[in-house]
This record gives C-alpha cells, structure tokens and sequence, in this order.
C-alpha cells in the first residue's frame, strides 16, 4: 500500500484555495505515523485564518468562539467539543486520546483540561469574525432573522479534515468552528465518532457539512461500513447524493481514496 494523504478545506470552501491546501501538503513533516501526518496537517489549517478552525474559527451568537476537534487512529478515538482560547483544538483532542482516560471532553472541562497540559490562552478571532458578529447584530437589531433559528444553523458551515495512509495503518482528523450563526453550546458533527469521524482496518473517514444532518445520519461510519464493497467513488457519491444541505467528505482505503461533495470543497493529495 502506498503512503498517502488527504486534506480538505471545509464544505463550501471555494477550489481556488486547492493550490494553498496543496502547498500545505508539501510543505509538510512527512515523518511520523498516519496520525501524526493528519494532525500536523489540520494543525497548519488551523493556524490559516483563511479556514473555519482554529484561527478562523466563525463566532457563536454571542460573540464568543467554541471549536471542536477530534482525531481517530489504531491508538484509539478523542475528542473535545465547544473548546475556547486555544490554539490548536486537533491537538488537545489527540491528548484526550492518548494522556485521559476519556475519550470527549467538552467546554470548560475541555479548557481545564488544556490548560493542565500547557496549553497557553489563545484567542482564535480575526478580523473576518468580528465581521461577521458585527452583520449578525445589525440583522438581530433589524429584525431579518429567519424566524426560527434552526434554519440559521444550515446557512453555512465548513470544516477543515485529513485522513492518511501511513505504512499500511490509516488515521483521520478534524477541527472546526463549527455552523455559523449557532448557539452557544452548540455541538455538530465534527466530535462525534461515526458521524464526523471514523477509522478502522479498513480506512479513515471524515465529513464536513451541515453538522445536525450528518451526525444524524452518522456519515462516516456508514460510509467506512462499505469499503470493500463498492468502488470508494461509487459508495461515497451514493451517501453524499441523499443529503439535500451541502455536504461533503474525504476518505481513503487500503487501495483507494475519494474526495466527494454536494458543493465546493477545497482540498489536495499528497503520495508519499
Ligand atoms: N461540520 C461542522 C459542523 O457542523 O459543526
């Protein structure tokens, strides 16, 4: 099996950011395992303010920013949901995995967590953030909102992901702000095993999208279910084709991998 990797720059992420997901492949510290490979790959998106995690990460409705992450590799799962002042959330999900006895961590608990561990205080707004809390508050003084805030949560969304294939063993990663505009609180798809996020012996997936409907559906276990039975393409084309909110996923095999989604997804490969 060869060595690869697969990154995406969220749903909704325009292709004219593939060339700058393609530098950050190539640029990348090839040594290490599958999992190392995919952190420090959504590491780097996490720090591109350009991306929806991180650095970048979209506001919640009060102004304040909560991010999830979550990794998912032979050693195991972990994840962190709603996590604020940090700079790499992928980060601090690993170590959910690999120094607690956990597997999610959320909030404040997330937070402490971090902290213990020598994470320092990050704030994680951009300029592209207070932005767009600033046309959030006109529209909520000017009374445009739709009238039930469950439409505002599939207005946009976007994630940043990798999945690897390092020396025969498969890892996937994610992060994200999550769907803008949300609640306080709000948990998606992202830092959920199976719905965001799965591997196994068989490969790594992971999706991004409107995070209610696709942890309802549990995308990525689904999908990982049927490697082996299909054409990767074909089964994937056929998940994501149901879904009527964008949507979108990468995912690799033993001999394959496939980039698939209802709308614009940036992202890029690298073989090893
Ligand atoms: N897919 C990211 C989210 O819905 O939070």
């Amino acid at each position: 099996m060869k060595n690869q990797i697969v990154i995406h720059g969220g749903a909704n992420s325009p292709s004219t950011l593939n060339e700058k997901l393609q530098k950050i492949l190539d640029n990348l510290d090839v040594n290490g395992s599958s999992l190392d490979l995919a952190v420090k790959s959504v590491v780097m998106m996490e720090d591109d303010p350009t991306f929806n995690a991180g650095t970048g990460s979209v506001p919640r409705i009060d102004g304040s920013i909560q991010m999830d992450a979550a990794v998912m590799s032979d050693s195991g799962f972990g994840s962190v949901m709603c996590i604020e002042n940090v700079k790499h959330p992928v980060m601090v999900a690993r170590d959910v995995m690999e120094k607690s006895p956990h597997i999610m961590l959320a909030g404040e608990g997330a937070v402490e967590f971090a902290r213990k561990l020598e994470y320092e205080y990050y704030n994680p707004e951009t300029e592209k953030s207070r932005e767009m809390m600033d046309k959030l508050k006109a529209s909520i003084k000017n009374n445009t909102l739709p009238e039930k805030f469950k439409f505002m949560v599939k207005s946009s969304s976007d994630t940043v992901g990798a999945v690897a294939r390092i020396d025969d063993k498969f890892a996937a990663a994610v992060s994200t702000g999550g769907a803008f505009p949300m609640l306080r609180g709000r948990v998606g798809d992202s830092p959920v095993i199976g719905a965001g996020i799965y591997q196994g012996e068989k490969g790594a997936v992971v999706a991004t999208g409107i995070g209610e409907d696709i942890a309802k559906d549990l995308l990525s276990f689904r999908i990982y279910q049927q490697i082996g039975t299909d054409d990767l393409n074909e089964i994937v084309k056929k998940e994501i084709d149901k879904f009527k909110v964008s949507v979108g996923i990468i995912a690799i095999s033993d001999n394959e991998y496939s980039v698939y989604a209802n709308t614009d997804m940036a992202h890029a490969e690298r073989e090893l």
